[in-house]
C-alpha cells in the first residue's frame, strides 16, 4: 500500500500504460481520477477498478475542461496529492509533411496539456503541503530519430518543462519528475518495434505497461520524497 491516502489525477488513462497505472495505483491505496478523450475508455477502466476511481472525459488541451477535472477531484476525494500527466498524441511525420496545424495540435496536447495540468493541480498541492507530477516523456525527447518531427519536438518540450518547473514549485515541496518510455506495450507501440525487439533493444524485450506503472507508483509515493527535477528511463538499455 504505497500510495495509501493519496489522490491522484492520470490523463490518458482509458488505455495504455496510464489505464495500468490507474489500476496499480488504486491497488497501492490510492483514490483515481481517470481521465481520457475517449469518454467511454476512461469510465470502463474507472468501472473495472470499483469505488477507488472516477472517470472525466476530458481533452487536456482544454484549459476550462481542467477546471472541472480539479474541481470535481476535490468534491469527490477533498485533495489532489499526484498528477500524472500521460495523455499524448504519437503520430509520426517528416519535417516536410509536418503543417502548422499538426505542429500546433501535437504542441497544444503534448506540452499545452501538460503544463495546463501543472498549473490546475499547483493550488491544491500548495494548499496540501505538496505533492508530486509526473511528465510522461519519450525516448524520441534524448534523441533525434527523422520521421518523428512534431512529436520529438513536442516531448523535448516536456523534459523542460519539468526541470523548470521542478525549480520552481520546490519551495511548495511540489515534486516534478520526468519518466521516459523506451519501447512499453501498449496500443501506440509501433508494430516493427516488436518485432525487431531482439536487435533494437539490449534487453531483447520492449517493456510490459505494469513494469513502467511499478516505476509511476515509486516516484509518485513517498519513498521518492527528495526526487525533483530528474529524468528516468525506463527503457532496457536502449539510450544510454
Ligand atoms: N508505449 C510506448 O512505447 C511509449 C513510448 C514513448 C512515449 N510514450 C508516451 O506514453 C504516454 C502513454 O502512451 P501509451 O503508449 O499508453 O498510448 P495509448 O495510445 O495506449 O494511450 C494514450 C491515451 O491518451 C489518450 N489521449 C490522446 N490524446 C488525448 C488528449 N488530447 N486528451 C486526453 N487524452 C488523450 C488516448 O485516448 C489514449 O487513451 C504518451 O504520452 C506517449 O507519448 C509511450
Amino acid at each position: 500500500m504505497k500510495l495509501a491516502g493519496k489522490v491522484a489525477i492520470i490523463t490518458g488513462a482509458g488505455s495504455g500504460m496510464g489505464a495500468d497505472e490507474a489500476r496499480m495505483f488504486a491497488a497501492e491505496g490510492a483514490k483515481v481520477v481517470i481521465t481520457d478523450i475517449v469518454g467511454d475508455a476512461c469510465r470502463k477502466v474507472a468501472a473495472e477498478i470499483g469505488e477507488s476511481a472516477i472517470a472525466i472525459e476530458h481533452d487536456v488541451a482544454d484549459e476550462a475542461g481542467w477546471s472541472r477535472v480539479v474541481a470535481t477531484a476535490l468534491a469527490q476525494f477533498g485533495k489532489i496529492d499526484i498528477l500524472v500527466n500521460n495523455a499524448g498524441l504519437t503520430k509520426s511525420d517528416t519535417f516536410d509533411n509536418t503543417d502548422v496545424a499538426f505542429m500546433r495540435r501535437m504542441l497544444d496536447v503534448n506540452i499545452i496539456g501538460s503544463f495546463l495540468g501543472m498549473k490546475a493541480v499547483r493550488g491544491p498541492m500548495k494548499d496540501n503541503g505538496g505533492g508530486a507530477i509526473i511528465n510522461i516523456a519519450s525516448g524520441l525527447a534524448f534523441t533525434s530519430l527523422p520521421g518523428y518531427f512534431a512529436y520529438g519536438v513536442s516531448k523535448w518540450g516536456v523534459r523542460g518543462m519539468t526541470r523548470l518547473g521542478a525549480k520552481e514549485l520546490a519551495p511548495d515541496n511540489i515534486r516534478v519528475v520526468t519518466l521516459t518510455p523506451g519501447a512499453i506495450e501498449t496500443p501506440s507501440l509501433v508494430p516493427a518495434v516488436r518485432e525487431n525487439a531482439a536487435t533494437m533493444i539490449p534487453m531483447g524485450r520492449v517493456g510490459g505497461a505494469d513494469e513502467f506503472a511499478r516505476v509511476v507508483v515509486f516516484i509518485a509515493s513517498d519513498d521518492a520524497s527528495y526526487v525533483s527535477g530528474a529524468e528516468f528511463l525506463i527503457d532496457g538499455a536502449m539510450i544510454c
